[in-house]
């Protein structure tokens, strides 16, 4: 078992990364001292893995109540919070009882929300199931929801107490959602590790094949990668932002197509598309590391083209981005593949260009 950590002084947690950590539940134990817990999952997961979490925890003496919630990226929203709050407060759920997020990102980020604001704040476990939350989305501590004029406006930083991820769980995992997370596997070797970027070149078929090492330790990777950067920066004032390549105009393009209909990770994919090209404007990247960049993505059988919702849309869409300062957009840019940048001066004609490029 692989385990890492992620340093914030007292508020210091562990990663567990291995095949088969489902039947070792038992590493949360020391997480849960009251022997109560809450798990909550959502329509698609709970059916495969709540009740064989819940099994070993009551097999350990831990008591479990259970929220389920429907799937998918448009239930991520204040309702949904509500919901986990009526459950908890009809369970008289205490502050010592920790809830226990079963699921993919938006399982993750809401559940970590709803910790963060219950009781003004109670312990929550990441039980990550997805590629994407397995390798971005449980560690770090960004929770929160979608408002109808934002992607992820409503939130909090709020730090698990422990992320266990099971690389088994993806065996049962769609292969376009195995795709969309490559999209922010791949965003960790564009942004701060050309060495991971080249072994990916080398490697995607294997994940995409589902091999076990291949996997293993491309979630490792690229757990590193973002606990480095979250025990530097935790709230973002700084290098934290890089992680957000392609998200930018990927955010836009999620909302501006309506949440759900787009991933996630494909909307990050065809983001970060228009983010190299951008970057390529700006005299940073060569062609050849542009072409470098999109075949990669194409490889992962990642969109590589944008929707043509408009430049004037885009703009609108990408002025409600949490990076935008006095008005202005920032985008965050490579200037060459393995080091990214933030960029607050880009002509608005470039970005034009960009979109007009890069959109069909
Ligand atoms: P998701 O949670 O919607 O999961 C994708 C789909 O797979 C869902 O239908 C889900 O029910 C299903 N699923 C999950 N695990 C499964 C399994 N093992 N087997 C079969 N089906 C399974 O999406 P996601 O891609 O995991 O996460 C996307 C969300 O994460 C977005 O809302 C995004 O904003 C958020 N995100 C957050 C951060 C962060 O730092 N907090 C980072 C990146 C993304
Ligand atoms: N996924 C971006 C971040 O955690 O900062």
């Amino acid at each position: 078992m692989e385990t890492l950590m992620v340093g914030l002084a007292e508020r210091s947690y562990p990663i567990y990364i291995d095949s088969g950590l489902l039947d070792r539940i038992e590493l949360l134990l020391p997480k849960l001292p009251g022997k109560r817990a809450v798990i909550i999952s959502n329509s698609i997961v709970a059916p495969i893995y709540l009740e064989r979490v819940r099994a070993v925890l009551e097999q350990q003496g831990v008591h479990c109540e259970s929220i389920v919630l429907p799937d998918g990226e448009q239930y991520k929203n204040a309702e949904s919070i509500n919901a986990i709050y009526d459950a908890l407060l009809a369970a008289r759920s205490e502050r010592g009882t920790p809830l226990i997020a079963l699921g993919g990102g938006v399982i993750g980020d809401m559940v970590g929300f709803a910790a963060a604001t219950y009781l003004r704040g109670v312990p929550f476990i990441q039980i990550p199931t997805t590629l994407l939350s397995q390798v971005d989305s449980s560690v770090g501590g960004k929770t929160g929801i979608n408002h109808p004029l934002g992607k992820n406006m409503i939130g909090a930083f709020y730090q698990p107490v422990l992320v266990l991820a099971d690389t088994n769980t993806l065996d049962t995992l769609p292969d376009k959602e195995l795709k969309a997370g490559l999209a922010e596997v791949i965003k960790y070797g564009l942004i701060r590790d050309l060495a991971f970027f080249e072994w990916l070149e080398g490697n995607i078929e294997k994940i995409l094949t589902r091999d076990k090492s291949a996997l293993q330790y491309a979630i490792s990777r690229s757990c590193q990668n973002k606990a480095e950067v979250v025990g530097m920066d935790e709230r973002e004032s700084g290098e934290r932002a890089l992680l957000n390549l392609g998200h930018t105009f990927g955010h836009a393009i999620e909302n501006g197509m309506g949440y759900g209909t787009w991933l996630h990770g494909e909307a990050v994919a065809a983001g970060t598309i228009l983010a190299a090209d951008l970057s390529q404007r700006m005299g940073w990247l060569t062609d050849r590391d542009v072409l470098r960049v999109r075949n990669l993505f194409t490889r992962a059988g990642l969109p590589v083209t944008s929707p043509k919702l408009g430049a004037d849309k885009y703009l609108q869409l990408m002025g409600l981005d949490k990076k935008v300062e006095g008005g202005k957009i920032r985008f965050v840019l490579l200037r060459s593949i393995g080091h990214a940048v933030m960029e607050g001066n880009v002509p608005q004609e470039m970005v034009m260009q960009t979109l007009e490029a890069c959109s069909a």
